[in-house]
């Protein structure tokens, strides 16, 4: 059994928190929402209570934790050789969403580490997930709260549906409102180098530390398997429907995806379209709204996803977005969710 904790963000119900916080001090599982993406959350110093995660989950287990604290002074606890760069993004971004890479102490488990020498640290933002780290008063690892390999939940409801009686916890909350994974930053050598995008900018890091890396096995398909953050080689996103990028200018791709929608239809094929608001009188077909912004397009990138399989789509037909600032997390997820299968119009 699962229990339900229904917490409303601006008026914590402190008893509910109380009740999560023992299942986890308990070696159990809880969902919790933060931020970014909803978290399936153990206490990271104990390895059985992180097994659970990977069993809650279906993950491989080389695939390393994100330990969650409320304080910065848990960073000491569990990791070393804290460079002056690491206080600068702490003291800068946190709470909020950046993961950091540093040498990990021996008190954190190979198991949440995915055994590695090194621990992946965040402080979430969400009022919901700080009341309840304070609570329980452990390090919690937690990764996105999904089955391995599809889309991370955004929503309370899609969450409940994917996850109900697979943990021991689950505290629905409001809308993730930056709605893509945290960025994460290793800060292990000198030039500190991005491994996963996210809201969190290169531009946003660069302005405060200086230069800053992208893992060059981000850029392409084939090179995802050197990716050095194991969970980036992973199949990732991936709803029931087959999705496909299509690239070029606004016109030339509404033309393309209706040529396509056609053909699709004569073979029984139901095909949805996720576009930007201001182009979705320009489809003969359904559409997902992301937004007018690149800032919505994150936030609603997964639910859209995850919308479209309630829906019963075959085929899912997304425009393309910028590759830069918050677009090159957007289209890191897009690719890897469609397989990196793109059609130029
Ligand atoms: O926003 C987020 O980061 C969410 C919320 C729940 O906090 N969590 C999340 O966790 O996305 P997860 O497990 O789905 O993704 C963690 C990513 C994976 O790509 C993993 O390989 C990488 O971080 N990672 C974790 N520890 C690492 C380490 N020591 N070295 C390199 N990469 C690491
Ligand atoms: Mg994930």
């Amino acid at each position: 059994m699962t229990l339900i904790s229904k917490i409303d963000e601006n008026n914590i119900n402190k008893e509910e928190i109380k009740k999560q916080a023992e299942i986890l001090r308990e070696g159990k599982t809880v969902i919790f929402p933060t931020e970014t993406v909803y978290g399936l959350g153990a206490n990271a110093l104990d390895e059985e209570a992180v097994s659970k995660i990977y069993k809650a989950k279906g993950r491989p287990s080389d695939n390393p934790l994100i330990v969650h604290i409320y304080d910065k002074k848990q960073v000491n606890q569990l990791a070393e050789n804290i460079n002056e760069k690491a206080e600068i993004i702490m003291d800068k971004f946190w709470p909020g969403p950046i993961t950091i890479i540093l040498n990990k102490k021996d008190i954190v488990p190979m198991r949440t580490s995915g055994g590695l020498d090194t621990v992946a640290i965040r402080m979430p933002s969400n009022p919901v997930a700080k009341a309840l780290l304070e609570e329980v008063k452990l390090p919690i690892a937690a990764p996105s709260a999904n089955i391995s390999g599809r889309p991370s939940p955004t929503k309370g409801i899609h969450v409940y549906h994917e996850m109900n009686n697979r943990v021991d916890g689950i505290i629905i909350g409001g809308d993730c409102t930056f709605g893509l994974e945290s960025t994460v930053l290793d800060l292990t050598n000198d030039v500190p180098m991005i491994l996963r995008p996210g809201s969190i900018t290169k531009e946003d890091l660069e302005n405060v530390i200086g230069h800053v890396n992208m893992d060059p096995a981000l850029e392409k398909k084939e090179d995802n398997i050197k990716a050095k953050a194991p969970g980036m080689k992973y199949k990732h996103y991936s709803p029931n429907a087959e999705v496909f990028i299509v690239s070029g200018k606004t016109d030339d791709v509404a033309n393309k995806i209706n040529e396509l929608v056609d053909n699709n239809s004569k073979e029984g094929l139901k095909t949805v379209v996720m576009c930007l608001e201001d182009n979705k009188n320009k489809y003969n077909c359904d559409t997902i709204v992301l937004g007018e912004s690149l800032e919505e397009v994150a936030m609603n990138l997964f639910s859209s996803l995850i919308s479209a399989d309630e829906k019963e789509y075959d085929i899912v037909y997304s425009e393309e977005f910028p590759n830069k600032g918050i677009g090159r997390a957007i289209m890191n997820r897009l690719l890897k969710s469609a397989g990196y299968k793109i059609i130029k119009a």
